[in-house]
């Protein structure tokens, strides 16, 4: 079983449409048992699919148990599974432990232990845009780091500091590999598309994506509330290439 965890630390780069459209790619076009998990808290990713049955991670965590495939809500893609997120209640307290003494301490391995028992393929976490506990706990024990990137001025400035959380969080999980950044939202015929990714994809080598996810309304459309559908189930034959081509990728640099 790999873990992925997807993060970047801006908001609305994509994390979450990443997470669900390269779960959906591994799931069905590669045929892999995939676990999603929604980890932030605006719980968009628990909001932008149909999940039937299931548990919320956070309750998970506060039963204090280790999670089996019965938590994990079903989606319309076989395969392709969900641990399920309410809104706000992903927070650093949720990931304190109680001492002895009665009094709480920081712990960054509560979703290792949580995790320790399941059995598939892939699990992918959506982190949240912050380098806090939650997250902190997603990179203690994921094997991969990967980093929708958008290119603006915000994100690019982020992009350094994304390369330090790596080798900060490598000190407590040496396994951690950065699989890399790849471009969200891009729209190749604008000049600050064209004049950069070149020049990223020169200084970060082998850590920048050749596949790009294009900026692209009918993404936006397949998660509205009235669809919730992945992008293979939407049918956009660009988004779902683009996916493909990522998730290929990605695959590449795992084998
Ligand atoms: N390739 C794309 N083209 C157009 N819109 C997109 C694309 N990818 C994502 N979006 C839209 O941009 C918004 C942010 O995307 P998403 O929720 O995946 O990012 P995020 O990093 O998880 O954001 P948040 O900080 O809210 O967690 C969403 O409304 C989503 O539908
Ligand atoms: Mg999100």
């Amino acid at each position: 079983m790999k873990t992925i965890a997807i993060f970047y630390n801006n908001g609305g780069v994509g994390r979450t449409t990443s997470t669900i459209n390269i779960g959906a790619c591994l799931a069905t076009e590669k045929k892999k048992k995939v676990f999603i998990v929604d980890l932030d808290n605006a719980a968009f990713l628990t909001e932008a699919l149909q999940i039937e049955g299931g548990n919320y991670i956070a309750d998970v965590i506060r039963e204090g148990r280790k999670l089996t495939e019965e938590d994990f809500g079903k989606t319309t893609t076989p395969n392709l599974f969900v641990l399920k997120n309410r809104r706000n209640e992903i927070s650093d307290k949720l990931f304190q432990s109680t001492k002895s003494d009665g009094s709480k301490v920081d712990n960054i391995f509560i979703l290792k232990e949580l995790f320790s028992e399941l059995d598939g393929d892939f699990i992918i976490f959506d982190c949240p845009q912050y380098y806090e506990l939650p997250t902190l706990n997603v990179l203690a024990f994921a094997d991969y780091m990967l980093c929708p990137l958008e290119v603006s001025p915000k994100g690019l400035d982020t992009l350094e500091s994304m390369l330090h959380v790596h080798k900060q969080t490598a000190k407590i999980n040496p396994e951690l590999k950065m699989l890399g950044f790849f471009g969200t939202k891009v729209e190749m015929h604008y000049r600050r598309f064209k004049k950069t990714i070149p020049i990223l994809k020169k200084q970060l080598g082998e850590l920048f994506f050749n596949a790009t996810i294009s900026k692209n309304e009918d993404i936006v459309t397949s998660q509205s509330k009235f669809l919730k559908q992945t992008v293979y189930e939407y049918g956009d034959v660009k988004a779902m290439q683009e996916f493909t081509n990522l998730t290929n990728e990605i695959l590449l640099k795992i084998q």
